[in-house]
């Protein structure tokens, strides 16, 4: 098997005049892992739907392989999909539901059962062939629903939040196996989610979705540590957003700005004296000195954080803002509410969002 490349351009899609998705464009290469990811009711959904054919877009165009399969009806796209509550028929046993969907291609019974072995072993479910889906956990379920999916030989698979429904242990065990499954085959997988951490584990690259549009498209390094936008950089992950001013260009795409009382250097471009946002990963900044500093600010500890693995320091600047800093949990252990301490970062870390981003 292989990959469909995906376009999709300008579309469109508005139910009973309330626009669900205003203007999406994406191209997505054969073989991408793609992620659609953004907060419940953004379109994630309805633009899968009409690349599935399932919803019909009001305009807009959806190219597969350079083939415009917008007026092409949904099982005529080489295109099939993985929905969130498995659809599995409870009365079938596991391979007659894989084997279904064959009934309408012209393969011989011999050739369907190879393919449905095949296909549940891809998944680890081939000595469950015999039983019913009442009789398989939600995690096998979802397992089997996925064979159903790709026995058909679709050069694209979407998957509206396939793993929505399992508890969080499952879902990290699966997500790894969905991304080998996806490498095997070689196909394109387009794969919904509201989670922003299983779209960051494992997309080759995402579609941050915001309001029926698409925000910022990247790989999960790109997005996460260089958002376009304060809702990007809001979405993906915890962030410190600050409102800092510009003190001017520091060469080298960097700027220097006034926070806390002290002059930074950060990463990106802006004018000088102009108000801009000023984007820090919690995980970034350390309250010990770290050598290449971006600078460093006098704070005091307001509040402590114990989350496990790490530990969340929140500190107030002298200038009133707070910041969190998050350390791992060994390392955090010796601090105390009322300490002063100094928090470092590197020019690195800090990132000045483009003048004009939303949010
Ligand atoms: N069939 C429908 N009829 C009316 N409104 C809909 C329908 N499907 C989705 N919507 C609306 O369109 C918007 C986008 O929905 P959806 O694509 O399902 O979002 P997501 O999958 O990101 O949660 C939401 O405001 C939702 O209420
Ligand atoms: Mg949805």
């Amino acid at each position: 098997m292989r990959g469909g490349r995906v376009q999709v351009i300008d579309l469109h899609k508005s139910y009973a005049e309330v626009p669900a998705v205003r203007g999406i464009s994406l191209d997505i290469p054969e073989g991408e892992f793609f992620s659609l990811l953004g907060p419940s009711g953004c379109g994630k959904t309805t633009t899968l739907r009409m690349i599935a054919g399932f919803e019909t877009p009001n305009s807009g165009e959806i190219l597969i392989d350079g083939a415009d399969v917008s007026r092409v009806a949904a099982n005529d796209r080489p295109v099939n999909t993985v929905f969130q509550n498995y659809a599995l028929f409870p009365f079938l046993s596991v391979e007659d539901n894989v084997a279904f969907g064959l009934r309408y291609q012209k393969v011989s019974k011999a050739e369907s059962k190879r393919k449905v072995g095949e296909a549940l072993e891809m998944v680890r479910m081939g000595q469950y062939a015999k039983r019913r889906p009442g009789q398989l956990s939600g995690g096998q379920q979802q397992r089997v629903a996925l064979a159903r999916a790709i026995v058909l030989g679709p050069r694209v698979l979407l998957l509206d939040e396939p793993l929505g429904a399992l508890d969080a242990k499952l879902r990290k065990t699966l997500q790894i196996e969905l991304k080998s499954l996806q490498e095997s085959l070689g196909i394109t997988f387009i794969y919904v989610t509201h989670d922003q951490e299983e779209a960051l584990t494992m997309s080759d690259r995402l579609a941050v979705m915001a309001g029926g549009l698409v925000e910022q498209v990247g790989t999960p390094s790109e997005v996460y540590d260089s958002p376009a936008t304060a809702y990007v950089a809001d979405f993906l992950g915890s962030a410190n957003i600050l409102d800092v001013e510009v003190v001017g260009p520091a060469g080298h795409g960097r700027s220097t700005v006034r926070l806390g009382g002290q002059t930074l250097t950060c990463r990106g471009d802006a004018s000088t004296d102009t108000a801009v946002k000023l984007v820090i990963r919690p995980e970034r900044l350390t309250l010990e000195s770290t050598g290449e500093e971006g600078g460093a600010i006098d704070a005091s500890i307001a509040r402590i954080v114990y989350q496990g693995p790490t530990t969340d320091i929140h500190v107030r600047l002298t200038t009133g803002e707070e910041l969190v800093v998050r350390r791992p949990s060994e390392r955090a252990g010796h601090h105390a509410v009322g300490e002063s301490v100094t928090v470092h970062c590197r020019a690195d870390s800090l990132q000045l969002l483009p003048p004009g981003a939303l949010g």
